[in-house]
């Protein structure tokens, strides 16, 4: 049996220390050690996209690494972008514009979103696209996942601006 490491991790504002095989994807130790359910796995082979993350300000598929590697690093889930009584532009879009049906790619599109926004404000459609090539949904087509990202961009510019 390999040798376990002691493994520190900031999630969603939360310092977790805890010992892991070096053998534990950083999935399962959110979703089954933390008990954070928002990433999901849909295929551990770096395809889909449902368990992206952001780490360190960059968007990660969490099956792609070992929770060893993310040690002393910031992570943020779906979880740390908003919830039920604070819903973040993006959740609201989705659920306006019918960016989501079954909403199994739901929490990683989202996550992945916010960091693409972040890159490009006011993304153009092909932009979207683009930013969004890593992640897969089965359901909705994309035309309304599109639709829901230009919308929460147009509300987050107009919320700044007039922030100013
Ligand atoms: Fe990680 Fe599909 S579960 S990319
Ligand atoms: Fe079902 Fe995307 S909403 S996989």
């Amino acid at each position: 049996m390999s040798k376990k490491k002691h493994v520190t991790l900031n999630v969603n504002g939360k310092t977790e220390e805890f010992l892991a095989e070096p053998r534990e994807l950083l999935i399962y130790t959110l979703r089954e050690r933390l008990n954070i359910t928002g990433p999901h796995i849909g295929c551990e082979t770096s395809h889909c996209g449902a368990c992206t993350v952001t780490i360190n300000g960059k968007s990660v598929k969490s099956c792609t690494m070992f929770a060893v590697q993310a040690e002393g690093a910031e992570i943020t889930t779906i979880e740390g972008i908003g919830g039920p009584d604070n819903l973040h532009p993006l959740q609201e879009a989705f659920k306006e514009h019918h960016g989501l049906q079954c909403g199994y790619c739901t929490p990683g599109m989202i996550t992945r979103a916010t960091k693409l926004l972040e890159e490009i404000p006011n993304p153009t459609e092909a932009e979207i696209r683009f930013g969004m090539a890593g992640n897969l949904c089965r359901c909705t087509g994309y035309q309304n996942i599109v639709k829901s990202i230009q919308a929460a961009a147009a509300q987050m510019s107009a919320a700044k601006e007039a922030a100013e």
